[in-house]
């Protein structure tokens, strides 16, 4: 079977760490993007970008069905308040995307389809008998915030004869998205108070990590990772208060307050006032077994390389040396 990995998403805040990552490990990679701009940034990886419509598998699954292994990073943009309404839209735009993915993985004769790593929250899965998140975690019988996603988009590849691993991660911070543009500035301003007491442990994983362990799992043997569930967060069971509070102090900001959840969930939505207060104890051991090591195994070391990427001049991706990266449009 083929080493190679196809990553769909890969202009995301997860999919350009995880090109960098690719990129540091002389990985075989190829990345689909649906504009040229975001495929000029991520050819600087090193890696081979295709420019395609993920609906349109005519112009990108030839090249895909090359590669060993699927990671799919795709996420409609989430909305500042993500209500009902935001959340049944992101719903069918999942469910429309992974039926494409599903499509052309079903097209590929069964002796070479590749793996399809398709990634979620943490929020689709129930304790497990020792009251944990883990590989060993049922299904929620009842969704809550994001999990309405996730396990809609694992009962569709369920009907398919397609080979899945599922990848769990917990809440991913680092230098981007919301944490950059809105999470921190308040932090430091004070005005982001914890969803609560704020006394629930987060599922938690430093973007880094989260892509290095995609990679992880992409590169072991495939009997190993298929039609299993693995968790991606760092286990250390940090309090919302503690992460938050770290973050702020890093920041020069004051100790956050509190809001009631209800207030929260009025301004931002119950799906992400859920997600925030929820208790979340997560257990990576399975990916621990396969030797995996975080490189920050608690928030307190990601958070300050964290602020220190943040102190530094933002900088294009830059080409690596002897780069042989190189833009496909079909
Ligand atoms: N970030 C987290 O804390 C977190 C936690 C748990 C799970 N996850 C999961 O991890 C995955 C990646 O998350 P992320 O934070 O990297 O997301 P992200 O930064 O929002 O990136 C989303 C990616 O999806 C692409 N995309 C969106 N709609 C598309 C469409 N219709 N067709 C093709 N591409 C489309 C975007 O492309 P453009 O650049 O062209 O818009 C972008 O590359 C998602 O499945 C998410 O549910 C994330």
């Amino acid at each position: 079977m083929n080493k190679g990995i196809f990553v769909l998403g890969a202009s995301g805040f997860i999919g350009r760490e995880l090109l960098r990552n690719a990129q540091a490990a002389r990985l075989d990679v190829t990345a689909l993007v649906r504009s040229p701009e975001n495929a000029r940034l991520l050819e600087r990886t090193g890696v081979r970008v295709l420019v395609g419509n993920v609906d349109q598998p005519a112009g990108w699954a030839e090249a895909a069905s090359r590669c060993g292994t699927w990671i799919d990073l795709i996420q409609p943009p989430i909305p500042r308040r993500l209500g009902a309404r935001a959340l049944r839209r992101i719903v069918r735009e999942r469910l429309r995307v992974t039926a494409a993915i599903a499509g052309a993985l079903s097209a590929i004769p069964p002796e070479r389809r590749p793996l399809l790593l398709s990634i979620s929250g943490m929020s689709d899965l129930a304790p497990d008998e020792q009251g944990r998140l883990s590989h060993r975690s049922p299904l929620r019988a009842r969704p809550m915030g994001f999990a309405h996603i996730g396990l809609r988009v694992r009962a569709l590849l369920a009907r398919t004869a397609i080979d899945v691993a599922f990848v769990h991660l917990g809440t991913v911070y680092g230098p981007g998205k919301s944490f950059t543009s809105e999470i921190f500035p308040k932090l430091a301003r004070g005005r982001l108070p914890t969803v609560g007491r704020g006394a629930n442990r987060l599922a938690l994983i430093h973007v880094r990590d989260a892509a290095r362990a995609l990679l992880h799992l992409a590169t072991l043997e495939r009997a190993r990772v298929a039609g299993r569930q693995w968790i991606v967060a760092d286990g250390a069971g940090t309090s919302q208060r503690d992460f938050l509070a770290t973050a702020a102090r890093l920041l020069g900001g004051p100790v956050p307050k509190s809001a009631p959840t209800w207030l929260v969930g009025l301004i931002a939505g119950r799906a992400m006032a859920d997600e925030l207060s929820k208790d979340a104890p997560a257990d990576p051991a399975a990916l621990l077994e396969t030797g995996f090591a975080f490189q920050h195994p608690t928030p307190a070391s990601g958070l300050q390389e964290t602020m220190e990427a943040l102190a530094r001049p933002v900088a294009a991706v830059s080409p690596p040396a002897g780069s042989v990266g190189s833009t496909v449009t079909p």
